[in-house]
């Protein structure tokens, strides 16, 4: 609803970009899943294998998140950084001694991390991702089109345009929106380059941060970089062609890893299989 509400609603995002907004309505959201969450072990007679589990993002202050969680009933938290649950999703060999990189681009945030033997060795941590994608589309539209659009159609332009990397062929597609100034509904087309453009900037920030974190490492281990590639997770790497501008850029290998959205999920649910083993980074949940 988010955009598209009547004057008496209003749609928020107690989670955004990459923090709690609203820890009221966040707590209220966690409870109605918790409650859908036990119905359904309940009714499956699966209450003692359930697990919640959460990835969080390096620098993000888990203690509040952690309270809510205990709050609500769950018999203990055991933390992850999202990058270790990505790179564990993506099938990365992250206990071999060689370094790998991963890049989990998200809604809010943007991770980039180098692992070794189980444990992060360098990460990074930007403030951009999908929402920063669908802001600068809304703007862009409204400022060179006159065009109001929703955060949906931003994301409906994004997953359509093609749009990361200069393709030859243009493509124009068309969306609605409203006109600025009539107030009515009005439909206007943008091709493929317009979005290029369009995410240039926020893209030349992942890619100078990369390249930033490639030059932080030591010269003798760079190689494994090379050799192992770089591998990209999160929604981000659904933009078409990002694989390509980012290895251009870097002039490294760059893998998209199979089903990009569910990397950190997947990897969460691998980590949990891995607790006996003691071997894997879980963060001390103090
Ligand atoms: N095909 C696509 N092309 C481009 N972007 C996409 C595509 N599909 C999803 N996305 C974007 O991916 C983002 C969500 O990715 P993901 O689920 O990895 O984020 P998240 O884990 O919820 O966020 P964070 O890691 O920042 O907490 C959204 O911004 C969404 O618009
Ligand atoms: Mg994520």
């Amino acid at each position: 609803m988010l955009g598209r509400t009547p004057g008496s609603i209003e749609a928020i995002r107690p989670m955004k970009d990459g923090v709690i907004a609203d820890f009221k309505i966040t707590k209220k959201c966690c409870s109605i899943l918790f409650v859908r969450f036990y119905a359904l072990a309940f009714f499956h007679q699966a209450l003692k294998y359930l697990f919640v589990y959460l990835a969080v993002q390096l620098k993000l202050s888990v203690v509040l998140l952690k309270k809510v969680l205990l709050v609500q009933g769950a018999r203990d938290v055991y933390l992850i950084e999202e990058s270790m649950a990505a790179a564990l999703g993506a099938g990365m060999a992250i206990e071999e001694a060689s370094w790998a990189m991963v890049i989990d681009i998200g809604g809010g945030t943007t991770e980039i991390a180098i692992m070794s033997l189980n444990g992060i060795v360098y990460s990074d941590s930007l403030r951009i991702g999908g929402d920063v994608f669908d802001d600068t589309i809304v703007k862009f539209i409204r400022r060179e089109h006159a065009i109001i659009i929703g955060y949906s159609t931003a994301e409906k332009i994004k997953e359509e345009a093609r749009s990361a990397f200069k393709s030859s062929a243009v493509k124009e597609m068309q969306f609605r929106g409203r006109d600025v100034a009539k107030g009515i509904p009005v439909s206007f087309n943008i091709t493929n380059t317009e979005i290029l453009q369009i995410l240039k900037e926020p893209l030349k920030i992942i890619i100078g941060s990369i390249k930033t974190a490639l030059e932080k490492i030591p010269p003798k281990l760079s190689s494994d970089i090379a050799e192992n590639g770089l591998v990209l997770t999160g929604g981000g790497a659904l933009l078409d062609g990002i694989n390509k501008l980012i290895s251009q850029e870097t002039n490294l290998p760059v893998r998209i890893a199979d089903d990009p959205l569910t990397c950190v999920a997947r990897g969460g649910g691998i980590a949990l299989n891995m607790i006996s083993q003691h071997n894997i980074g879980f963060l001390a949940a103090e």
